[in-house]
């Protein structure tokens, strides 16, 4: 079979940085409050001029949105609301003459219950498509199969009346799960991928896929025994010889699977999102239950990784996304140090070994929403746990407390485009409130500021291309027990690069070890210049900078 390649050059997501839309949020051409691909193509000069070198598009396929838009109920076509098949035409050849590629979010763990598989499948039980999805009879009481719960509350597994059957829903009961064991289904799923290579993208981003080999009657749902299995069909008959990005979302990975998945051999994924540095700090009660930062245990997270990785797989970096707080809120000071802290964690996250992605907004120090009341909330995850607690008597104050730590809508509030009203989001009623803070916090008043988050985003971006040493060199981690510094070193050849960060609101001493001393060229800093890393350093607080020598 012969495939044209996305790129020559099979690595070029090594050197890139990687830039994710969440379309309802990002920009609105019509004014009806809800971003758009038009007005995604409307600020592709924008992100050109951030340098990246691909967009992760959250799904912008026909959908219900009752998970805005992870609930997809067609996957060759586009949701109304985002605009049409061929504004995405549109959107993948305006990307291309600006040298951005289009990632598409994959969700095929499950479709939504809109789609005509699961029509089809629901009809009868002897339908062709029955087959497409997970179905149990009740339990001899009637009630469900197992006490399987979803991730999004209550049971996973929803009756259907007219068959007399239950069926499987990991997530809202709208996202019935798709069963990986049919062929035909598989075969259908592989078909869709080269449909949306074949228009040109650059690769996908795959929600949930360490689900999809699950055996629900064993309770096992991530890395089931065929998940590797199906990750090799799948890129042998649709992603081999293309060149495309493909980063699988797995919440449950190891370091040792990390490898498994994204391994020189593998020939699964290019890289899995990895989730250790974030579910460190859920408490006994999960992500509503947040535990105080703790630097030790966040770099132990990020190095056994970078180590595991070293000589084989990849990483990808990320600090936040669509379903995270943002990252200035949640690791960094957002109140005393907002900007210092906003690119130290830039600068870390960037200057590691792997693939940096980049969430809308990360870029500005976008800030967590600061919500208060329920009624400010949209997303389905939080709705449910909100009333689910609530009606087990539970407080519904210190939920909301959590949710205002960790909730997914706090990543989901519009981009901070201008100080204006919606700023600058929609001329019309946005879906969801605008952060306050779009006053201060916006594209426009960083954009000619040479020391704003903007400005350090688009030098970390360029460095990464232009130094090897960046993109390619070996990861050493240096005070790997110290609770405020965050150091290590880059090595390619005869080429060292030395990271140096304080992650604290406090001055703080640095003792230089003796093998980390270097004198260089400071290539990026959010204080002042520094070309030496010797003797005792006295650090400003978030005080971060590299030197390359
Ligand atoms: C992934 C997505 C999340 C979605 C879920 C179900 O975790 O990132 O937004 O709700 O999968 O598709
Ligand atoms: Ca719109």
């Amino acid at each position: 079979m012969t495939r044209k390649p996305y790129r020559d050059d099979p690595d070029w997501w090594k050197s890139s940085a990687i830039y994710q839309i969440y379309p309802r949020s990002f920009c609105d051409s019509n004014a009806d409050g809800i971003g758009d691909i038009p007005g995604i193509i409307s600020k592709l000069d924008y992100l050109a001029d951030l340098g990246i070198g691909a967009i992760w598009l959250s799904p912008v396929y026909t959908s219900p949105m009752e998970d805005n838009g992870y609930d997809i109920a067609d996957y060759r076509d586009i949701a109304p609301e985002f605009g049409t098949l061929a504004d995405m035409d549109r959107l993948i050849a305006a990307a291309a003459q600006r040298r951005i590629g289009i990632v598409m979010d994959l969700v095929v763990n499950h479709t939504s219950s809109d789609h005509e598989w699961f029509a089809e499948a629901r009809s009868s039980r002897e339908s062709p498509k029955r087959d497409y999805y997970i179905w149990r009879d009740p339990a001899p009481d009637g009630g469900p199969p197992n006490t399987l719960r979803s991730y999004f509350g209550g049971s996973a597994w929803a009756l259907d009346e007219a068959t007399g059957q239950y069926y499987l829903h990991l997530f809202a009961p709208g996202q019935p799960d798709l069963n990986w064991e049919n062929p035909d289904l598989r075969a259908e799923i592989y078909a869709m991928m080269n449909w949306w290579l074949d228009r040109g993208i650059a690769g996908f981003r795959m929600d949930v896929i360490d689900l999809i080999g699950k055996e629900p009657d064993r309770q096992i749902l991530n890395n089931g025994p065929r998940l590797h299995d199906y990750l090799k069909e799948m890129h042998r008959e649709t992603l081999a010889g293309r060149n495309v990005l493909a980063v699988g979302e797995t919440w449950e990975a190891t370091p040792e699977m990390g490898v498994l998945f994204s391994g020189r051999s593998s020939n699964e994924l290019s890289m899995v999102f990895q989730f250790q540095h974030v579910t460190c700090f859920w408490g006994e009660a999960g992500k509503w239950d947040p535990k105080p930062f703790d630097l030790v245990v966040f770099k132990k997270a990020l190095n056994d990784w970078q180590r595991a990785l070293a000589s084989d797989g990849w990483n990808s970096l990320f600090i936040s996304n669509h379903d995270l707080p943002r990252a200035v809120s949640r690791y960094g000071d957002a109140t005393d140090h907002w900007r210092e802290s906003a690119t130290a964690l830039a600068t870390v996250n960037h200057l590691m070994r792997g693939t940096p992605y980049v969430y809308q907004g990360e870029e500005i120090g976008m800030t967590n929403a600061g919500f208060t009341a329920i009624d400010q909330y949209r997303d389905v995850e939080t709705l449910n746990h909100y009333e689910e607690t609530v009606a087990a008597g539970g407080d519904p104050k210190a939920f909301l407390a959590g949710a205002a730590a960790n909730g997914r809508d706090n990543a989901r509030t519009p981009m901070q485009w201008t100080a204006a009203k919606n700023a600058g989001f929609t001329a019309g009623v946005p879906w969801i409130e605008v952060n306050a803070n779009h006053a201060t916090i916006n594209v426009e008043a960083q954009i000619g500021d040479e020391k704003s988050v903007l400005a350090h985003y688009r030098t970390l971006i360029a460095l990464r291309q232009s130094h090897k040493v960046i993109s390619l060199g070996d990861y050493i981690p240096f005070l790997e027990d110290d609770p405020r510094l965050f150091v290590f070193e880059r090595r390619l050849d005869d080429t060292r690069l030395v990271v140096v960060c304080n992650f604290s609101g406090e001055p703080t001493e640095f003792a230089v070890p003796p093998d980390l001393e270097t004198s260089g060229e400071c290539v990026v800093f959010n204080h002042t210049p520094r070309d030496r890393v010797a003797g005792t350093m006295h650090l400003a607080p978030w005080e971060a900078f590299a030197v390359l020598a």
